[in-house]
């Protein structure tokens, strides 16, 4: 059925949906959720209003936004049996293995959670929203052997999450900070994870297992991975003195610098510029510009060299320093992603099944022509 023409390797330049939901011009960096640009919602919305918008395509009014706030409020807290497995389970294994394994265990104490009808999956967007934010900051506690903080149902999604994690209220500039993260990773039209996850919802299976697909794909360092391997980078160069010296080496060696290089952008992506000059920000604040000074030197020899192929830096070049400033650790990078991406997820999946169709592409098959089967002692 597959034919030479229709081959692509990684489905690069197939259009396996379609969506309304994000629109990306990766030449022109442009990146927009329901025709509504990025630099205007980082300026001027906040992470609810931005998950209204993308599951119900359009924004919110007044009374709506804070009934959507509340609900996402109502649903923070974990079922008790959840928070002992999590307990149970071995806190230094990989926190997305861990949020994986009990995105999946959520499902068993949903009784509606093979109901896969648009109203009850509207809810369960909600929950799921709510829940995978207190699940990784309960994740990010027991790691560092401390105890689950409950949320606390007074605060924004953002702010409450910084609490959970932290134990302490964030000032209203880190919650601020991180509330734009969330907005700028709520979605990205088709990566891996999103189409992991639609690929399990188009079989009409139940959400929870579409989102574990998601998280077990995100997980990888090709995708969600990289951010966390860039802030690792940064910390070992150390001194911006030795920053021009480490990349020209890994280049030379064929390398990939993490944080650079996107299968969309050719250019720079418009959500690691808008990030740039919060991690500007926040050093300043912080006093210590070190990590901020090695990233604009990584940057400027990453471009030098391959800009013209388009390599640029992506959003996981800077996500990961702003939230080394923000105080979380770099294994909760991915998680993180998570908390904002799956919006997108649920967005998509909401979408796609108003009108599914099974995923099921062909391969182009490459093996032995047909041959008769040799009995095992005549081989
Ligand atoms: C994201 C990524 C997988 C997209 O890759 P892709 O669209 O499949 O592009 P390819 O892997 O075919 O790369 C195209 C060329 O650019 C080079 N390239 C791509 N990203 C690079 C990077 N980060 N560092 C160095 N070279 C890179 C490749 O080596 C290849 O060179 P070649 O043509 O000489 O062989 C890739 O850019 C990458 O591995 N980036 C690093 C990981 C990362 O930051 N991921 C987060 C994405 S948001």
């Amino acid at each position: 059925m597959s034919t030479e023409a229709t081959f692509s390797r990684g489905l690069e330049g197939v259009i396996a949906a379609e969506s309304a939901l994000t629109y990306i011009d990766g030449q022109k960096g442009i990146l927009a959720y329901l025709g509504i640009p990025i630099e205007e919602l980082a300026e001027h919305s906040t992470f609810e209003e931005t998950a209204f918008l993308l599951l119900h395509k359009r924004l919110p009014t007044r009374p709506e936004l804070q009934k959507f706030t509340e609900d996402l409020a109502s649903h923070r807290p974990l079922p008790a049996p959840i928070v002992e497995l999590l307990k149970a389970l071995p806190q230094q294994a990989p926190p997305m293995a861990l949020l994986r394994t009990t995105i999946s265990a959520l499902g068993h104490f949903d009784p509606t959670a093979d109901d896969v009808s648009l109203g009850t999956l509207h809810q369960k967007a909600v929950q799921l929203i709510s829940q995978l934010a207190t699940l990784t900051a309960a994740i990010g506690r027991l790691r560092r052997a401390q105890e689950i903080i409950p949320p606390d149902p007074t605060l924004p999604h953002s702010a409450n999450f910084l609490y959970m994690l932290t134990g302490k209220r964030p000032s209203a500039e880190a919650a601020r900070v991180f509330d734009v993260l969330l907005i700028l990773q709520a979605d990205h039209e088709f990566p891996a994870s999103t189409f992991a996850s639609l690929v399990v919802a188009s079989t009409l299976s139940d959400v929870y297992s579409a989102i574990s697909a998601a998280l077990g794909a995100l997980k990888g360092p090709l995708h969600g991975g990289a951010s966390e391997q860039v802030i690792r980078m940064i910390l070992e160069i150390g001194d911006p003195a030795k920053a021009e010296p480490y990349i020209k080496e890994r280049l030379a060696r064929r390398e990939r610098i993490m944080g650079f290089g996107h299968r969309v952008y050719k250019t720079y992506d418009p959500r690691a510029r808008i990030l740039k000059e919060y991690v500007q920000k926040l050093a300043l604040q912080a006093g210590d510009t070190r990590l901020v000074e090695i990233e604009q030197i990584v940057e400027k020899v990453v471009i030098d060299a391959l800009g013209a192929k388009g390599i640029f830096p992506n959003v996981d070049f800077y996500s990961g320093t702003v939230c080394y400033y923000l105080g979380i650790e770099p294994e909760l990078l991915t998680p993180i992603f998570a908390i904002s991406r799956i919006t997108g997820w649920m967005a998509h999946i909401l979408e796609y099944l108003e009108d599914n169709r099974l995923f099921r592409p062909t391969t182009r098959y490459i093996g032995p022509p047909l041959r008769h089967y040799i009995p095992i002692d005549q081989r």
